[in-house]
């Protein structure tokens, strides 16, 4: 089959490597169909995550169909259409029980195109099959599905419920990235007083406003904090969401909130950020960590299939697996390209979709 390797810093290639097997009887093979790039893929690219090393497979976000199962695995079988997300789950050690999935001891936890071969790839081999996958529901495209694979579940879980959004909220939003705009989008559930997007692009803050902002603050060229507090009464924010990854943005989201509020960190820090407890010690306010666990996983698809939730406008470049270099590049230059998700090798099952995109392209 073909993937998309890591051959180590700076170093990609879409090359011919071995089929996966079965190596173990709650495994499954699964060819994929639909597959996404993560800003993670350009971390591990950049040399940022030292634990993936050269010759695996990357991706870690994808949509596919079973093709074989191990003899353990009871509830998937071949045919069948499945998600295979970020997050595997061993389902037995103490974090699964506790549905922290991210935390798995027993073997899961983030190990696609990390500690295992990932999913940009023709096939791939999928571990604890029975308490990783999602079964995709009939008449769901891959595209309104792919993107639980790991943005929307992180953005929820990790920004709107850890920050515990609640009715009348003002909530901010720091980066406006997938992650940032997954969480305007999540957080939008919760039914929000305002939410106010902040980042140093204007393309992005443009996004921000079609996902549901209410205000946006280039905090290049105005003052966040003041801006928020004008909006406020003086007080601050009730919510602030670090989605972005730096030092900068986490001290920022702390002089962003009021007395008693809660800042909830998304990004992945790779430096040492302040915190100024001599100024916070007396404010009450509550500040959150995680990794994705994907534990909301069912409660968002049911929202898709329901109409409620409607991930498919994160897709803005589509592009054949065979073509995955191409849109790899296309990825890294989102500033130029202004790319928000790529889907790679997907397209339409549903029939009205399809009429859709060829009205759209005019056939
Ligand atoms: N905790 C988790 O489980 C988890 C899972 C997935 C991703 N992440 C992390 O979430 C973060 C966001 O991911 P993404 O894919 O949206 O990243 P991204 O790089 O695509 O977007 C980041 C956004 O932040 C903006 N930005 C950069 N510096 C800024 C600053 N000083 N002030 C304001 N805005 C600034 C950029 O313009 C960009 O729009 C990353 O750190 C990513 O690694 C965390
Ligand atoms: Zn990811
Ligand atoms: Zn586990």
């Amino acid at each position: 089959m073909k993937a998309l390797v890591y051959g180590g810093p700076g170093q990609r290639s879409w090359e011919s490597v071995p089929d996966p097997r079965i190596l173990e009887p709650t495994d499954a093979i699964v060819r994929i169909d639909s597959a996404t790039i993560c800003g993670t893929d350009l971390h591990i690219l950049k040399g940022d995550v030292p634990e993936v090393t050269p010759g695996t497979i990357l991706g870690h976000e994808a949509v596919g169909t079973v093709v074989e199962v191990g003899a353990a695995v009871t509830t998937i079988a071949p045919g069948d259409r499945v998600l295979v997300s970020c997050i595997t789950s061993c389902g037995r050690c103490r974090f699964c029980k506790e549905g922290h999935y991210g935390l798995c001891t027993g073997g899961g936890g983030w190990i696609f195109g990390h500690l295992i071969d990932g999913l940009q790839a023709e096939l791939a081999r999928v571990p604890f099959a029975d308490t990783s996958v999602y079964k995709v529901p009939d008449g769901l495209s891959d595209e309104q599905v792919l993107f639980l694979a790991d943005i929307l579940p992180t953005a929820y879980e990790v920004g709107v419920l850890n920050g515990r959004v609640e009715p009348g909220d003002t909530v901010a939003i720091v980066g406006a990235g997938p992650i940032g705009l997954a969480t305007i989008m999540t957080a939008k559930l919760h039914t929000p007083g305002r939410i106010v997007a902040i980042d140093l692009a204007d393309a992005r803050l443009e996004k921000a406003l079609e996902f549901g902002a209410d205000v946006t603050i280039n905090n290049g060229s105005e003052d966040a904090v003041a801006k928020v507090q004008e909006l406020t009464g003086g007080l601050g924010a009730d919510v602030a969401i670090e989605a972005v990854g730096v030092p900068q943005t986490f001290e920022l989201c702390a002089d962003l909130i009021r007395p008693g509020g809660r800042v909830a960190n998304v990004g992945v820090h790779g430096h040492s950020a302040t915190l100024h407890l001599e100024k916070l010690w007396i404010r009450d306010v509550v500040i959150t960590t995680g990794l994705v666990d994907t534990s909301t996983t069912p409660k968002l698809l049911k929202l898709i299939e329901g109409g409620r939730l409607d991930p498919t406008q994160f897709a803005t470049h589509r592009f054949s697996l065979a073509q995955t270099e191409e849109a790899y590049d296309v990825f890294a230059a989102a500033a130029e390209t202004h790319a928000l998700k790529v889907v790679l090798g997907g397209k339409p099952v549903g029939h009205e979709l399809v009429e859709r995109e060829e009205l759209a392209l005019g056939v």
